[in-house]
């Protein structure tokens, strides 16, 4: 590099002096030395001091030549000659400063562009490509000098899924959007692009320049990642569902008894029928009303089994406007028995006329019988036990329920793991009721907390959102 300089010196030199030689001892008259431009642009790329001092030397030759070959008489013409030279040497010089700042610029945009990890390409006005920078290089895979030249749709293969680039750059002049294209070992990528359209000095369009960044990694982890929602959702109600059988299985005492109940019943009232049918004038009207009790027995027995087919089947959730303390009447029919068992007196003290919420009537009724079954299991034994449930709007748009016991309360270390899955201080415990209790509030936009009670006791808390116009979240949780 520096020897080319010194040579490019070296001959501007031996130049500048051979037309000093001839302008100032042959008769040419001070004609030659206009030549002293070509020595001036041969210096120019060297440096700008180099030109600068080019030009006061190349001056000065030219009026020592001139003052050697004219002396201080016979001026006329030659001094035009001298000053047009001047003239001439000068303008050079302002030129080529000028060329050398555009150059730089142009230079340190091409470098701005070379630093960019983003590809940028620019391509004339057939799509045939005149320049892409390294970003391109080491994205795509063939080097700027193989690029050039070629039809930038064919040698990337691009497909643009909307297809609506061209228009957006007749009408606009820009496009940004997806491109597909296939990069030199064949793989597929899809990249976000913006496309310009670059004019000429009247206007006119002469090609487009484009800065693309690759997505395609970005795509591929948000697939992945959406996969894994997918499949942890389908494994969240798998083991809701799983936790509302364990339930059942639970409760199956209970549900035995409460299905007892009506099918004795119904035995009874139809002995009593046959009884009322045998006389040898039966009284129709105890028939009726035998008749009527075997319908609400068996209607009661139907009911039960409902609930239980409810609660272990295996649907999606639907969201809906509930009555609370008729759930909660349905869930205490359901789990008195297990309650007498465990001599626990289960109390529930819903107002008359509170507002609907909007849940799944089986997700909701899966919360309260694990919050219920777990204060009866956490009930003391001598028959002072209680467990209450409660139910007062937050003011913030939600109903809050309690259910709370009177037992010994949760321990102190235990109060942050309560709702980790597999948590359970049971010995036949599966640690799964609290967790998925969370997580089916959660999706219907509530919360789910614990508290523990003064002197003892403790209290689990959760809420749903009210139904109803101008509730922020129902109509979310209700699509
Ligand atoms: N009402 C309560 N009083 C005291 N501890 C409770 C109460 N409810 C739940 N817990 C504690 O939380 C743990 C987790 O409960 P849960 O997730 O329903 O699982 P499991 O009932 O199978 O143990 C229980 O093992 C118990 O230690
Ligand atoms: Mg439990």
């Amino acid at each position: 590099m520096r020897m080319k300089r010194d040579i490019t010196l070296l001959v501007a030199a031996v130049l500048a002096l051979g037309i000093f030689v001839i302008d100032a001892f042959t008769p040419l008259n001070g004609a030659i030395a206009v030549l002293q431009i070509a020595v001036i642009l041969l210096v120019a790329p060297v440096g700008q001091r180099a030109l600068l001092m080019c030009g006061a030397a190349c001056a000065g030759l030219t009026v020592a030549s001139f003052a050697i070959g004219h002396g201080l008489g016979g001026w006329n013409g030659a001094l035009v000659r001298l000053i047009v030279s001047l003239v001439a040497q000068a303008i050079t010089v302002v030129l080529s400063l000028r060329d050398r700042s555009t150059r730089r610029s142009l230079d340190e945009q091409a470098r701005i562009l070379d630093l960019s990890h983003d590809t940028v390409i620019i391509r004339d006005r057939t799509d045939r490509i005149i320049d892409w920078n390294r970003g391109a290089e080491t994205l795509y895979g063939w080097t700027r000098d193989e690029a050039i030249g070629c039809v930038c749709a064919d040698l990337l293969q691009s497909h643009i899924p909307d297809g609506k680039a061209d228009l957006a750059l007749c009408r606009e002049g820009k496009w940004a959007g997806h491109i597909e294209r296939t990069c030199r070992d064949g793989r597929r990528l899809t990249l976000a692009s913006r496309w310009l359209v670059r004019t000429d000095a009247a206007g006119e369009p002469i090609g487009v320049i484009e800065s693309s960044i690759d997505l395609t990694e970005q795509i591929a982890s948000e697939a992945e990642r959406n996969q894994a929602r997918m499949q942890l959702s389908h494994l969240s109600a798998e083991l809701a569902h799983a936790a509302g059988v364990a339930t059942l299985g639970q409760m199956s005492a209970s549900i035995v008894h409460e299905v007892n109940q009506p099918l004795t019943a119904i035995i009874n009232y139809g002995n009593s029928t046959r009884r009322w049918l045998n006389q040898p004038e039966p009284d129709m009207a105890e028939v009726r009303q035998c008749i009527d009790r075997i319908i609400a027995s068996g209607q009661r027995a139907a009911d039960v089994i409902r609930r239980v087919r409810d609660m272990a089947r295996k649907v999606p959730a639907r969201p809906e406007a509930l009555d609370l303390a008729d759930l909660t009447a349905q869930v205490l029919a359901l789990l008195e028995t297990e309650a007498r068992r465990g001599k626990v007196r289960l109390t529930q003290t819903l107002a008359p006329g509170l507002p609907r919420v909007v849940g799944d009537r089986v997700q909701v009724q899966q919360v309260l019988v694990n919050l219920v079954m777990n204060a009866i299991q956490a009930a003391r034994p001598d028959g002072s036990a209680e467990v209450k449930i409660m139910a007062e709007p937050t003011g913030a748009g939600q109903l809050a329920v309690t259910v709370c016991d009177n037992g010994p309360g949760v321990p102190a270390d235990a109060m942050g793991r309560l709702f980790e899955a597999f948590y359970s201080t049971k010995a036949d415990g599966m640690g799964i009721g609290l967790s998925i209790c969370r997580s089916l509030v959660e999706t219907l936009g509530g919360t789910l907390t614990a508290q523990n009670g003064v002197p003892h006791g403790a209290s689990f808390t959760f809420t749903l959102p009210l139904a109803g116009d101008g509730c922020a979240g129902t109509h979310e949780a209700l699509r």
